[in-house]
């Protein structure tokens, strides 16, 4: 196992009845921005939830925050913030209002000139805004993290940081307002959970068998609890399932003394700040093409993933891989995510872009031991195609 560290302080609140505790968490005398996205917190009941649970506070709102926010909006509520001294923020919303709000906290108190320093990574964070989150949508993982991701309109381009001031001061997690979530977004928060898990298991052995006993458990929970929550929202308990399984899939646990990759991450965001392809979409047409070029160096992992999550146990050790790699397209088909690019109508000219803007930005050695470099990331678009 390798050496690390681990920390994490966000204070969780999971089920039914947990909004109305906000009051007790936030400093009595605080000036909180309450931030949403595009109104689905008016309609399944945790804005008017969140207002009585703030009725004693001064709140200013700020909506309209979008799907990959954009660093162009959350200037706009710097600004306010800085106008009216707020000193409190609460997303209330999925992985984009959160993400956001991460930034706009960082942004508001970047004493360095253009935040935007903060994700070209040429400036740390070294203060934040204490926030707090209501998550509504189980996916990014975000809502017990350090990272966020943000998109520039001005330049399309899409990037991540990550922070130890950017940790939610606490997250309350609402099942039960997923229950109004288009199917298409509850299949996209199966699959982002899902991607994550792989990208901190799916590397090489480093005998770690708890992380991957526990990479492996949040798998099978996802492909059992997932469609079902998938079939029907409103199954609080499968909602449950999936919501609390996306949150440990991405809050440092299983990566701890682990390697890690994120090329697929780092691929597909590309794919989004070109075409605007929802993110969990991306991940599921790069994961499959990115194994197919990386089978040999990836294939003791691929082996025991085929095993342990499918049950994967007869043919040859090419043949096992092979159909380790089928079983996850045809789970995110099952979910109605297609896994070719053609799908979403990107060809060959997106993938000399993306080639070109890793080579420009010299990102050359990406992921787990640096396998993913510009040529593997062509040949694995190209399986794609
Ligand atoms: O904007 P509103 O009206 O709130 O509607 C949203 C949005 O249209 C809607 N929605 C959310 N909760 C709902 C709901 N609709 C009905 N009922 C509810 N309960 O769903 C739509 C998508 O929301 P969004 O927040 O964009 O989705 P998600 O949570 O999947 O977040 C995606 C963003 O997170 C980033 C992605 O790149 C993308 O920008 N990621 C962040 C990560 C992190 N911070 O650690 C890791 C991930 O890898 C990912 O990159
Ligand atoms: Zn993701």
């Amino acid at each position: 196992m390798n050496d690390f560290e681990f920390h994490n302080p966000v204070k969780i609140f999971f089920g039914k009845n947990q909004i109305l505790k906000i009051a007790g968490q936030i400093p009595s005398k605080a000036n909180i921005m309450l931030l949403y996205g595009g109104g689905s917190i008016l309609k399944n009941g945790v804005y008017d939830k969140v207002k009585r649970g703030l009725k004693d506070f001064k709140v200013t709102e700020f909506g309209g925050i979008e799907p990959n926010p954009t660093y162009e909006t959350s200037m706009k509520a710097v600004e306010i913030i800085k106008e009216k001294k707020i000193d409190f923020l609460l997303a209330a919303g999925g992985g984009s209002v959160v993400d956001a709000t991460k930034f706009i906290a960082a942004a508001a108190l970047f004493e360095n000139g253009d935040p935007w320093k903060i994700l070209s990574l040429t400036e740390p964070v070294k203060a934040s805004l204490p926030f707090g989150v209501i998550l509504t949508l189980p996916a990014t993982g975000t809502e017990m993290n350090k990272n966020s991701v943000i998109s520039r309109k001005s330049t399309i381009e899409k990037f991540a940081f990550s922070s130890p001031y950017s940790f939610p001061l606490f997250s309350i997690l609402t099942p039960e307002a997923a229950a109004t979530l288009p199917r298409n977004q509850v299949a996209n928060g199966i699959v982002d959970a899902y991607v994550h898990v792989i990208e901190q298991y799916l590397t090489y052995p480093v005998n770690a068998p708890i992380q991957d006993r526990f990479a492996e458990a949040i798998l099978i929970t996802l492909i059992e609890e997932g469609p079902k929550a998938y079939a029907n929202p409103a199954d609080y308990d499968a909602m449950a399932n999936l919501m609390w399984s996306a949150t440990m899939a991405l809050n440092g646990i299983i990566m701890c003394g682990v390697p890690g990759d994120w090329s697929v991450h780092s691929i597909g965001h590309e794919l989004t700040a070109l075409h605007g392809i929802d993110h969990a979409r991306t991940l599921a047409v790069v994961l499959p093409g990115l194994w197919k070029v990386l089978k040999e160096e990836k294939g003791q992992k691929l082996l025991q993933y085929g095993r342990r999550v499918w049950n994967i146990t007869e043919g040859t050790e090419e043949q096992r891989i092979d159909a380790a790699i089928e079983k996850t397209a045809e789970f995110f088909e099952s979910l109605g995510i297609r896994t070719r690019l053609s799908d979403y109508e990107v060809k060959q000219d997106t993938i000399e872009e993306i080639v070109r803007r890793f080579e420009d930005r010299k990102w050359l050695e990406l992921g787990d031991r640096g396998l993913t470099t510009p040529e593997a990331t062509r040949k694995a678009l190209e399986y794609q195609l």
